[in-house]
């Protein structure tokens, strides 16, 4: 095979996909699981392809793969093109590195210490430290570890006492990696206490007071008290202040989950949402959901410098680690070895945009759920189902002739989905299923969210449709 070919080949392929990334083209060619392993001939076998069999790999990955670029692909916390983005992860696998020694990524140290200094300033942390990461669980993973290992240094050495009793605390609608990490560290999942939130979502301050003295009367031993900034489903931001007073009052660690809404902070009028932020030990952002930056990239910042490094049990690995510059070799701080390079896409995209660009992104993400919510609110088929408060926008469509709410907003949204007109996700509030619409990518329009509820629409009137005929026949 021609590796000129091939690559010039490539460079073709994808300057299509961008182009038709815009909005006429389905979002998905959806086909189920067997005829795509059919048609995607999935299987490998021992002789290598020829390079026409290549290139059409490449063709029919692209086909068939999620357009999460397309304005219809509403579907997940994540989703748009970012191209200043796109270029930094293009040239970080070009030149292919880890980023745990300033020997083999001296340029990606320099700029991740930069971004997590440039976090750390927005997160008002102005003694912080911080490390990129594999996502937000992981995030929340390592923030309850450093709490842990603060609270018993002698755990990392001898392993974690179960009579010790710790107990965590989250939102009850917090995101479920929380209880992973507790199994993971040894706490076990059932010692992560689901706080009451209120209709809106957030976690109410006095039910956390009192779980935590509940806990205590029985013999547990709280420490860490998780946030959320923008639950998964509703987008509820739980009130940092007041539930700051409460943790300091206990002495407890306070971590922000900002995986989801984190990116709110760049914009000075809906910053608020997370007043109290500089009160927290511990804050997990992920940049690419927000801010359109390409998967992964996500960082855990801390407030106290020297933290991580204390996560880490034995530094004795100068196989590795030769200290031979005068700045930190960052894979001293991580659980990770070998650890991608994820800082230098949001560096580009960062510079590109500017800190004003992603403000005005994320007032525009706030203004297109804002729509959304009015369109929805004037409609007397469609149904909010929580109050709104940022991002997320949760409602069902109210059937005729007595159908199941939750059977006919899934029959909708899977209809929907096979069509390829657009993908949107659902979630369970208590019994109830509600289709949640999220404004995450920085370049929807107001015609974008009108074009997706038009799509909604047309679809549940046809299911409508086909079920009077349907009865029709029956009777
Ligand atoms: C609030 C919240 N926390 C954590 C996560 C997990 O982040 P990641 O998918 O990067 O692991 C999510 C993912 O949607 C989330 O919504």
């Amino acid at each position: 095979m021609s590796q000129e070919r091939i690559l010039s080949a490539s460079f073709g392929k994808i300057l299509h996909y961008i182009r038709e990334k815009d909005d006429e083209q389905p979002v998905v060619n959806y086909r189920n699981p067997s005829s795509l392993q059919q048609i995607l001939k999935a299987s490998v076998g021992d002789e290598p392809v020829g390079e026409e069999e290549f290139l059409k790999m490449m063709d029919q990955y692209l086909e068939f793969a999620v357009k999460t670029g397309n304005k219809q692909f509403l579907n997940q916390l994540y989703s748009g093109f970012n191209l200043p983005a796109f270029i930094g992860d293009m040239l970080t696998t070009l030149t292919n590195t880890s980023m745990y020694t300033y020997e083999v990524a001296p340029a990606a140290t320099i700029i991740e210490k930069e971004m997590i200094a440039l976090m750390n300033s927005y997160a008002g942390y102005p003694d912080g430290d911080g490390i990129f990461l594999t996502g937000g669980s992981n995030g929340n993973l390592v923030a309850m570890f450093t709490a842990r290992n603060q609270m018993l240094p002698e755990s990392r050495f001898h392993g974690y006492d179960r009579t010790e009793n710790l107990v965590v605390f989250i939102n009850e609608q917090a995101h479920y990696s929380f209880e992973t990490a507790a199994n993971l560290l040894g706490i076990g999942a059932k010692n992560v206490i689901k706080v009451k939130a209120g209709p809106d979502g957030r976690m109410i301050p006095n039910e956390l007071e009192q779980s935590i003295e509940q806990a205590i009367q029985n013999g547990q031993k709280p420490f860490f008290v998780a946030v959320t900034c923008a639950t998964t489903l509703l987008g509820a931001y739980d009130p940092i202040d007041e539930i700051a007073e409460i943790t300091g009052k206990y002495g407890l660690w306070l971590h922000a989950d900002g995986a989801f809404g984190g990116s709110i902070i760049l914009s000075n009028k809906h910053r608020h949402l997370m007043k109290g932020i500089e009160k927290t030990d511990s804050f997990v952002w992920n940049p690419h959901k927000l801010m359109n930056i390409p998967l992964v990239c996500s960082a855990l910042l801390v407030k106290q410098k020297g933290m991580l490094q204390h996560n880490i049990t034995d530094l004795n690995t100068d196989y590795i680690f030769h200290d031979s510059e005068e700045v930190e070799d960052l894979g001293k701080k991580s659980i990770q070895c070998g650890r991608h390079v994820d800082a230098v896409k949001l560096w580009f995209a960062w510079k590109y945009f500017g800190k004003k660009g992603y403000a005005r992104c994320m007032d525009n993400l706030i203004e297109m759920a804002n729509h959304a919510e009015e369109i929805i609110n004037n409609h007397p088929r469609l149904e909010l189902m929580a109050p709104r408060q940022s991002f997320s926008v949760c409602f069902h469509y109210v059937p005729e002739n007595g159908e199941n709410p939750n059977e006919f907003n899934l029959a909708i949204r899977e209809k929907l989905r096979k069509s390829g007109h657009s993908i949107v996700n659902y979630g369970y509030m208590g019994k109830e299923l509600t289709i949640r619409l999220v404004a995450a990518n920085g370049e929807l329009q107001t015609k974008d969210i009108e074009q997706f509820i038009e799509y909604f629409l047309k679809t549940a009137q046809s299911l409508e449709k086909h079920q009077i005929i349907a009865h029709e026949l029956e009777t």
